[in-house]
This record gives C-alpha cells, sequence and structure tokens, in this order.
C-alpha cells in the first residue's frame, strides 16, 4: 500500500477538497459540517493556516491519487506536544486499512521529524472507525468532556480524549 503524506505549501484549493467538505457523511463528526465551502471560504481557512507556526497541513496520497487531509496542529515546542484532525474524503477508500496506516505515518512524522513527544487526539464519541484507527495505533483513551457535541436537535455525544506518548509507539 502506498501512502504518502505531502506537506501543503502553496494556496492551492482542490475541487475535489471542498466536495469533501460538503459531503455531509465525510464531516458527520466534524464542526465543517455546520458551513457551507467553498473555494473562497477555502482559500481563505488555508492563506490563515499557512502562516501559523503551530500547524502543519498535509494531502493524504494514496498510490498517487489525493484523497484526504490531515492536520498536525496546536504544535507545542516547549511541551512538545500536537494534535492530529483527518479525513480521507473519497468514501470508496474508508475501510481498507489506511485510516490506521495514515495515523502510523503522522505519529512517525510527529515524534520523528517535529520531536513531539504527546500527540493528543479529540473525537465525536460515536466516530467508531475514528476511534479503531487510534487504539490500534497505541492510543490511550484518556478523557471525556461530557456532552461536548450537538448532533441533532435533541442528542448531544461526548467529546472523547485519545492520547499516546512517544515511548508507548512502536516504530
Ligand atoms: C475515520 C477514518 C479516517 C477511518 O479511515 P479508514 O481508512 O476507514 O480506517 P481503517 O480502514 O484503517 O479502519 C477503520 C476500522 O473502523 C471500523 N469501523 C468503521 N466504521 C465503524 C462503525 N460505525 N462501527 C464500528 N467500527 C467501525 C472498520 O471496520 C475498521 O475496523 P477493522 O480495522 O477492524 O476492520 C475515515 O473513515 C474518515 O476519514 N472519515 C471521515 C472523517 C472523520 O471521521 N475524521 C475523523 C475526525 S476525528
Amino acid at each position: 500500500m502506498e501512502l504518502k503524506l505531502k506537506i501543503i505549501k502553496k494556496c492551492i484549493i482542490s475541487q475535489d477538497w471542498i466536495r469533501w467538505l460538503n459531503d455531509k457523511e465525510v464531516t458527520k463528526y466534524s464542526d465543517n459540517r455546520l458551513k457551507k465551502h467553498s473555494k473562497s471560504t477555502q482559500r481563505e481557512f488555508l492563506k490563515k493556516k499557512l502562516k501559523e507556526k503551530s500547524c502543519i497541513l498535509y494531502k493524504i496520497i494514496y498510490e498517487k491519487k489525493p484523497i484526504g487531509i490531515i492536520e498536525i496542529s496546536k504544535i507545542n515546542n516547549f511541551h512538545k506536544t500536537c494534535e492530529f484532525t483527518y479525513m480521507i474524503g473519497e468514501k470508496e477508500y474508508w475501510n481498507k486499512g489506511i485510516g490506521t496506516k495514515l495515523i502510523t505515518l503522522a505519529l512517525k512524522i510527529a515524534f520523528n521529524n517535529l520531536s513531539m513527544e504527546k500527540v493528543n487526539v479529540g473525537i465525536y464519541g460515536n466516530n467508531k472507525g475514528s476511534e479503531k484507527i487510534l487504539m490500534k495505533n497505541g492510543f490511550k483513551r484518556e478523557g471525556k468532556l461530557h456532552n461536548y457535541y450537538k448532533i441533532s436537535k435533541s442528542k448531544r455525544v461526548d467529546r472523547i480524549l485519545f492520547g499516546i506518548i512517544k515511548k508507548k509507539f512502536k516504530l
């Protein structure tokens, strides 16, 4: 399986990225579901992100095809911590083991290239696929913020916090 992460350095937005962000199934577990996305809104977002020193965006490339985005954010060089947020926008690539491999690659970058010592991820409590790929990479469930996200008029779900420290990550 040829999976690569390519740093986004230029403010170029693909139509695919907009399509992923406007796909309610893809953004079901993200606050991106609350907005309508266009090239111009995304250009503003990316312009801001590219100026931030504490964040790096990567294209997820599977067998030469861009299939999603992963962000390493909140990079703190004192505490040596960061966070991941990710989406595989091309849904036909779900449930093939790519997400698991994606997290392994991102952990290698965080620990080996960025010299981080702890990685944190917060997810919607009902995002079972995401929970699975974190657990399979050695993340531990570290906490829960009760009823954090509103998912419908009458339903809320928890925010689950996962974390992994470098010494627990097997390269
Ligand atoms: C979450 C995501 C990255 C997972 O990627 P993926 O390539 O499908 O992940 P994998 O195939 O490596 O593993 C998914 C696992 O979760 C399981 N799974 C998926 N949906 C599930 C569900 N509703 N209930 C239980 N298990 C589920 C799969 O069966 C698979 O388990 P297995 O490894 O035992 O077969 C991908 O679905 C995605 O990008 N979704 C949209 C955005 C998103 O949710 N991002 C995360 C925000 S924190």
